[in-house]
């Protein structure tokens, strides 16, 4: 069947039609228009601002996904939209869009939770992918570890309990001037510095649990950075960058191999804006066969946020039944009431 997936809860308007079956996954159109640009002049995302440009975006690119699949509106099976979580404003927009969009034509409506869509990317490159497994998902706004018990059921296992690693990326990155967001910038900067020159903590927390703190990272790597211009001297960008990686890698390097080793998972997916980090790739790569289990990563073009993984986690989301009506809401929370 063909999903239509709309994406509207941050800084990327994305729709996408992706063609699922059992055993068949085809991404015939995946239209992302990224508002990157215009936030970048503020450091950040605004939110009235990313809202109305998802208005001004979200009809032309679901026309343009609808063309570029050659696919009719008839020939939609369901429509899927990111519900929950996310920018209110933002999220508002696709929601009211997809409830209309379906509605009108009766197409069947599902919900789709947003962390649970990143982790469905996972599918649409790796059709031997199946649950149960391990997800490790970092973002802009989640860094949390997941055991994945069917395509729709997860408990969280362990979560950050104050920022986010792609938050954490961003930080630093606004303060040694790198452009808006920072996460990229940083990836590459890396590998140009010694990772063990800056002294760091560790964003994994001590002991049994799987839970990360990144506030006492991001506030030591400002500390060093205040230092070297108080004292007059350079920041050295690159072994900043290299080490601030080091720590946030090692970290859920860290906790994904605690997870391994306590709970015997067989299969780790690494999904989220942050799993195109490849220094993260490469470590999670090899934590995991270490412990006997294999990774699999969506590949870059399908970590950021686009409507094929919102298509895809619809897709086994509609297969479990789950549908909305036209009292659908958007949450801004990680468990919208429609979840429940
Ligand atoms: O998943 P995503 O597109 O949006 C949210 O759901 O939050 O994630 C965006 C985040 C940003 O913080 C961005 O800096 C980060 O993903 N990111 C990266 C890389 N590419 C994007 N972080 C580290 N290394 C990268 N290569
Ligand atoms: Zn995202």
């Amino acid at each position: 069947m063909y999903i239509l997936g709309i994406e509207s809860s941050c800084d990327e308007t994305s729709a996408a039609v992706v063609r699922m079956e059992e055993g068949r996954r085809e991404i015939a159109a995946n239209i992302v228009a990224s508002q990157i640009e215009t936030h970048r002049l503020y450091g950040g995302v605004v939110p009235e601002i990313a809202s109305r440009a998802h208005i001004e975006a979200v009809t032309a690119i679901t026309h343009e996904a609808l063309d570029t699949a050659g696919v009719t509106l008839k020939e939609i099976g369901a429509v899927a939209v990111t519900a929950a979580p996310g920018l209110i404003g933002a999220l508002l927009v696709g929601v009211n869009f997809a409830k209309s969009l379906a509605f009108a034509n009766g197409i069947p409506l599902v919900p789709v939770n947003h962390i649970k869509a990143h982790v469905a990317a996972a599918y649409l490159a790796d059709p031997d992918l199946k649950p149960p497994f391990l997800a490790v998902v970092v973002s802009g706004g989640h860094t949390s570890l997941f055991e994945v018990r069917s395509h729709t059921e997860f408990i969280e296992i362990g979560a950050t309990r104050d920022d986010a690693a792609g938050e954490a990326f961003d930080k630093i990155g606004r303060v040694i001037g790198l452009p808006y967001p920072g996460g990229a910038a940083l990836d590459k900067l890396a590998y140009e510095g010694d990772p063990r020159a800056v002294k760091l903590p560790s964003p994994a927390l001590g002991g049994e649990t799987l839970d990360f703190s990144f506030s006492g990272l991001k506030t030591a790597a400002l500390n060093y950075i205040n230092t070297c211009r108080q004292s007059g001297t350079e920041v050295p960008r690159a072994d900043l960058a290299a080490s601030y990686t080091r720590a946030i890698v090692e970290g859920i390097a860290s906790k994904t191999e605690q997870a391994l080793i306590s709970r015997g998972y067989k299969t780790v997916v690494l999904a989220g804006g942050v799993a195109a980090n490849s220094h993260l790739r490469a470590r999670l790569q090899q934590v995991s066969v270490a412990h006997g289990a294999r990774l699999s990563v969506p590949p870059i073009s399908l970590c950021g946020d686009n409507g094929a993984m919102v298509a895809a986690a619809g897709y086994f989301a509609f297969l479990a039944g789950q549908r909305a009506g036209t009292d659908l809401n958007a949450s801004a929370e990680d468990h919208p009431a429609w979840e429940s």
